[in-house]
């Protein structure tokens, strides 16, 4: 076992290509900066390493990382240049149902053959697999996660895919005493987080919602997938479900959370609009409406850098099944709700070993 940890990616996205980037950023700057954690179980960010990485796409494929990361479609932020090759060649996964019809038709997919799944994984001495994976590529992830279970692989649901929360799952890693975590990555300052924050605040202290919702205008290939109505109604039915969690009395009537339109020109940009209507002292009506603009690719990788380290501490340590803790920090839909102003504690008592799971 490695002090390392070693992560495969599927997906050399936007997200992908910010982490990517990050790795790079911390090597020189490893506190500041808006890193929240500088060391988690001892492992520092320039511990992490990628080891192999997945694609489909023409651009990508067969090439080194540090350039598949800035091959269109992507559009995450540029922060840095590589002087050198990292090393590793994109290789050809599974395409499935991974790239929607829309996406289909601005892409080109590599003619290069698939590569073996379970062979590639076995031979790059990984700890972990991130699924980076576009939201409703359901026959795509099942392919990858399975690969990581015959492969003897920790697997990270970061797409909006029910595998760390659904007990078929669950079982099939906890068989394999592997641990699973997901579901759906929550962002650094993602709109799930900061609207749950809200809504449980307003609930602590007395107040009433009678609707809300949280709705996302962006641009890059996942804000034009999600045009794709199957694909939109998945990721809107997973960050729905993350808020009823928070708030058991609304209804699906009373809520909606997800992606709304795909702007070309907003590129990594997200706008997300924050609406809450309810009721406080002597049932007098509030109106809450707050607008927030991130990028998407690098308020994922601010949580991929802690989720990844603390993978790799729960396989040190030998825990199996779904991590709890990491996942109620991490993800949207954990197996376990835990409140959000609960979830940064549950996870430094994981770090520090006050907590198994
Ligand atoms: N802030 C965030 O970016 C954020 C937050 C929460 C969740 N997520 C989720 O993370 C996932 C990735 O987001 P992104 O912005 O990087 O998306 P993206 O569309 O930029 O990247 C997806 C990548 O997967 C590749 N791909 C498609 N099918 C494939 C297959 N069969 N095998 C291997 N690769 C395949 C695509 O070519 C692309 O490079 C999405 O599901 C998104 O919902 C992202």
């Amino acid at each position: 076992m490695t002090s390392k940890a070693r992560v495969i990616l599927v997906g050399v996205g936007n997200a992908a290509s910010a982490l990517v980037q990050a790795l790079e950023y911390y090597s020189e700057r490893s506190s500041g900066h808006n890193l929240k954690y500088e060391t988690i179980g001892g492992l520092r960010i320039n511990d992490i390493e990628v080891v192999s990485a997945f694609d489909v796409v023409d651009g990508k494929v067969g090439h080194d990382l540090t350039e598949a990361i800035f091959a269109e479609p992507n559009v995450a932020p540029r922060l840095l240049e590589f002087n050198t090759p990292m090393g590793i060649e994109v290789k050809k996964g599974p395409l499935s149902d991974g790239i929607s019809p829309m996406l289909a038709e601005t892409l080109q997919i590599s003619s290069k053959p698939d590569v073996k799944l379970v062979k590639e994984m076995k031979s790059v001495d990984a700890d972990m697999v991130i699924s980076l994976l576009p939201s409703g590529a359901k026959e795509a992830t099942y392919a990858y996660a399975n690969a990581a279970l015959e492969a003897d692989l920790a697997f990270i649901e970061a797409a909006p895919i029910r595998i760390c929360s659904d007990n078929k799952w669950i079982r099939k890693f906890k068989k394999s005493n592997l641990p699973v975590i997901g579901d759906d990555l929550q962002s650094q300052l993602g709109g799930t987080r900061i609207h749950k924050g809200i809504l449980e605040m307003l609930n602590k202290f007395g107040a009433t919602i009678r609707n809300t919702y949280q709705l996302d205008v962006s641009g890059g290939s996942e804000g034009m997938n999600t045009l794709y109505t199957d694909r939109r109604m998945e990721k809107r039915k997973i960050k729905t479900d993350s808020i009823k969690r928070t708030l058991p009395y609304l209804t699906d009537d009373d809520i909606a959370s997800g992606t709304t339109d795909y702007l070309d020109f907003l590129g990594n940009e997200r706008t997300g609009y924050f609406w809450i209507y309810g009721n406080y002292f002597l049932n007098t009506p509030f109106k809450i409406d707050l607008t927030i603009k991130t990028m998407d690719g690098p308020n994922a990788a601010g949580t991929l850098v802690d989720v990844i380290r603390a993978t790799k501490l729960a396989i040190n340590r030998g825990i199996d099944g779904p991590l709890i803790s990491v996942s109620a920090y991490g993800f949207k839909f954990p197996s376990v709700y835990v409140p959000e102003q609960d979830a940064v504690k549950r996870f430094e008592e994981f770090i520090a070993g006050d907590r198994a799971d």
